[in-house]
């Protein structure tokens, strides 16, 4: 910065050149001035330090670029000569096929195993740390079982419920080709108050035994319920996922409980408009209207519908959002009045890149803005950290900041599957090309960044 005071300084005298009494006046003026100023200047740089620190100083630390490494074993088994002639070398295999295979050498990074267990009773010194992709123990010392789930903010009781798919039992193929599944068991609820330790208060939606007509019969497919609760009615309201073991029946089931804790009363299940809808979410805005966003189309788009005022059916009014762009997996939330949603794309049980998502409206138009995954390595970043998003949860004491909530799900044993939480904020200009340019607002980027340890700052919470 001297440097540059000096260049610009217009009252320099060159050795040997005549200086008159003037010039050398207001040479020295212009120099306390340049002082002055510099200092001024410097003082300035040092104040943005507290004044940056005073904006996010809980945040910023899990803002922090967090790198992984890891290596690709060689491809296993050799072919032979003729093999080779016929079909080439072997292909290295992919991270995500290491991923996917069970025998991999990498299993243990992506699963690790129980040695590592997250167990907040038990927590000793590390408590209150999230470690994405370790198996996490409930307070009664069980693996938590709430896949593909969501959080209720209960203001009544000031207790987080955490619903989810119960996946506590055997992975088998219903059909050769089929998707890999596990029978419905139940929606699965936890509570707690600090987003860490979670109590297990029960299966509160369970599965049906016997009765092979009904939705919830052991043999379909109950996924990704997530649970609200209507102001006017005060009932607590659970959409979800419902569909027949080769996934055509493609529709949303709708359960309702007076107390968060259940017993949920399965009401029906629906085709919403007569459209097929799969991967689905419920959003319940600041105004108290609350929506379904569902996949449709056979995943080729979004729909979103606004909840009849009891959120027990959908309204009349329906939007096609995100058309042609197979996403799934859809992540609400909203910011300063902006609707933000995290999607994945279509590739089953298996990883792949997570896109965020913006509007005005909810009802749209929804912009894409890109991938929010920050951190890990190339490969983390493709494939969500090796896990799909569920839900994003508002961290009501820090404004802009979020928890973001992913599954891990593991192919080969559903049951085994792992959760990856990790902060999520919105801030500065998004940094890849907007799909239209021209009428839309420049969006805030949406960042999910990767740690393989890390907790929630003091104050997340409004106390
Ligand atoms: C995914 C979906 C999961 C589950 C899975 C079955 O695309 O997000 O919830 O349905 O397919 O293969």
């Amino acid at each position: 910065m001297r440097n540059k005071h000096r260049k610009s300084s217009a009252f320099h005298c060159n050795a040997g050149s005549r200086c008159s009494l003037p010039a050398l006046v207001w040479s020295l003026v212009a120099c306390v001035l340049m002082i002055h100023f510099s200092s001024h200047i410097r003082h300035d740089d040092k104040a943005e330090v507290p004044v940056h620190l005073n904006r996010k100083p809980l945040t910023r630390e899990l803002e922090e670029i967090e790198e992984e490494n890891f290596q690709m074993p060689p491809p296993r088994g050799k072919r032979s000569p003729r093999a080779i002639k016929r079909r080439g070398p072997r292909r290295p295999p992919s991270a995500i096929d290491e991923f996917l295979d069970e025998s991999s050498e990498l299993r243990n990074l992506f699963f690790p195993d129980r040695r590592t267990v997250i167990d907040p009773v038990n927590g000793g010194n590390d408590s209150m740390y999230f470690y994405p992709g370790r198996q996490w123990l409930d307070t009664d010392g069980n693996p938590i079982h709430a896949h593909g789930g969501g959080l209720l903010y209960d203001e009544n009781s000031e207790t987080y419920y955490w619903y989810g798919e119960n996946k506590d039992g055997p992975t088998y193929q219903a059909h050769k080709r089929g998707a890999a599944r596990v029978d419905i068991i139940g929606v699965s609820c936890y509570s707690s108050k600090d987003l860490w330790t979670w109590k297990n208060e029960g299966i509160v939606l369970p599965g049906e035994e016997v009765n092979t007509t009904h939705d919830l019969y052991k043999l379909n497919v109950l996924e990704r319920p997530k649970v609200i609760q209507n102001d006017k009615t005060k009932q607590y309201v659970m959409w979800m996922h419902i569909d027949d073991v080769n996934y055509t029946k493609a529709s949303v089931g709708v359960a309702v409980s007076n107390s968060p804790t259940g017993p949920f009363e399965y009401l029906y299940s629906k085709r919403p408009h007569g459209f097929d809808s799969r991967d689905m979410t419920i959003f319940k805005d600041d105004d108290g209207k609350a929506y379904l966003i569902y996949s449709s189309e056979d995943n080729s788009e979004l729909h979103i519908s606004p909840l009849t005022e009891d959120y027990l059916d959908v309204s009349q009014t329906m939007r096609r959002i995100l058309i042609g762009r197979h996403r799934e997996a859809p992540a609400l939330f909203k910011d300063k009045g902006t609707y933000y949603m995290i999607t994945s794309g279509c590739t089953g049980w298996a990883p792949n890149r997570a896109l965020a998502h913006a509007a005005e409206s909810i009802m749209g138009p929804w912009e894409t803005m890109g991938n929010p995954c920050v951190g890990g390595n190339k490969v983390f970043r493709m494939t969500t950290f090796f896990s799909q998003s569920t839900f994003v949860v508002p961290l009501p004491g820090l404004p802009g900041s979020f928890m973001f909530m992913a599954d891990r799900w593991n192919l080969a044993d559903l049951r085994d599957s792992r959760y990856v939480w990790l902060p999520l904020t919105v801030g500065g200009p998004a940094d890849e090309p907007l799909e239209y340019s021209f009428g839309f607002p420049v969006w805030s980027r949406v960042s999910v960044y990767w740690h393989r340890k890390w907790k929630l700052p003091d104050g997340w919470r409004v106390d």
